[in-house]
């Protein structure tokens, strides 16, 4: 398991001379400009090629032709020290939580090129290849656990949001927190959390999203961005739109305003549903979403369920 975040910031910084430049750029103009010297540039350069990046060396110096979808932790300037990628992981699950019991700060994140256990909601697995993106965001909320699944509903709503705006496409949300569209899935979330006396102390969300991949899932007809625009989309330019909205939006917006806002978006309510938790199974009309996200059902004999977690099918 290799952790691009090792020595980023002089990659981040040659990267960005070259964006500047727009052309050769010498050896000697880089070392000078970065304070290393000439074989330390060479290296990094090696590195970089060997990372994907298309640069070539000639006699007077570096060029660098293309752009590739890269997810290093220095494509994301802003936040770089925060972003942790890896070509292959068991699961970005496992690595956030891992980082966030050791203390890592509020909005940390862990990316992975493919994972060989990526994990679904329900002991699902979900097949995790080459192209989607797989993500996990670790906040550090100070709210009461209660209250925590707010922040599931804040980051589907704003997933759906961001894909709209982006490809104009007709993004829903389907209780709890998958996005469809034209009634297939494009993204699942998964959360993990932990409280110490009644407060949260971290609140793992990893998103799921079928970006240039070839999508498979059993419990739900998938599809994927590539699919549904007929073109390669770039993961970095989603990725970053979603993180800095997201980050916006949990500053900004009280907590109450969520679940209301969520539900302009989704498509569960007023059908009739099959409800799966990890206890039993449920069949009903979807009458409402309450104020902390969960799901009130109105079954045959007229009785009243409500149910906090679990997987939603539309019949
Ligand atoms: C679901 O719809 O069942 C939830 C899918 C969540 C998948 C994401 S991919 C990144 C993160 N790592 C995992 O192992 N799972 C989540």
């Amino acid at each position: 398991m290799v952790n691009q975040n090792e020595g980023p910031v002089m990659k981040g910084k040659i990267l960005k001379i070259f964006k500047r430049e727009k052309g050769i750029v010498s050896g000697e103009a880089l070392s000078s400009e970065l304070g290393i010297s000439r074989v330390s540039i060479w290296k990094h350069i090696r590195k970089l090629q060997g990372l994907g990046y298309n640069i070539i060396a000639t006699t007077m110096g570096y060029r660098i032709t293309g752009s590739i979808d890269a997810l290093f932790p220095w494509e994301f300037p802003d936040r770089e020290s925060k972003i942790h990628f890896f070509p292959e992981v068991t699961s970005t699950m496992d690595i956030a939580g891992e980082l966030a019991r050791k203390g890592c700060p509020h909005f940390t994140v862990v990316i992975a090129g493919c994972q060989n256990k990526g994990r679904g909601r329900l002991k699902r697995i979900w097949h995790s290849s080459e192209g989607g993106l797989y993500f996990t965001i670790v906040l550090r909320p100070q709210i009461p656990p209660v209250l925590s699944l707010r922040l599931n509903f804040a980051a589907s709503l704003v997933l759906a949001q961001l894909l709209r705006q982006m490809f104009r496409v007709d993004a829903m949300v389907k209780w709890p927190n998958d996005i469809l569209v034209n009634g297939r899935k494009i993204s699942g979330m998964l959360s993990e959390i932990e409280a110490e006396s009644d407060m949260v102390s971290f609140i793992n969300i990893g998103f799921g999203i079928n970006v240039n991949n070839d999508p498979v899932a059993k419990e739900a007809i998938p599809t994927s961005l590539r699919y549904i625009l007929g073109q390669k989309i770039s993961r970095k330019q989603l990725l970053s739109g979603f993180l800095n909205k997201f980050e916006s939006y949990i500053n900004n917006t009280n907590l109450d305003n969520v679940i209301p806002e969520w539900k302009k978006y989704t498509t569960t309510l007023n059908r009739r549903v099959k409800v799966v938790t990890s206890r039993d199974t449920s069949e009903g009309l979807a009458i409402d979403v309450d104020e902390n996200g969960a799901l009130i059902l109105e079954l045959a004999d007229g009785s009243i369920k409500k149910v906090i977690y679990g997987d939603c099918f539309h019949i």
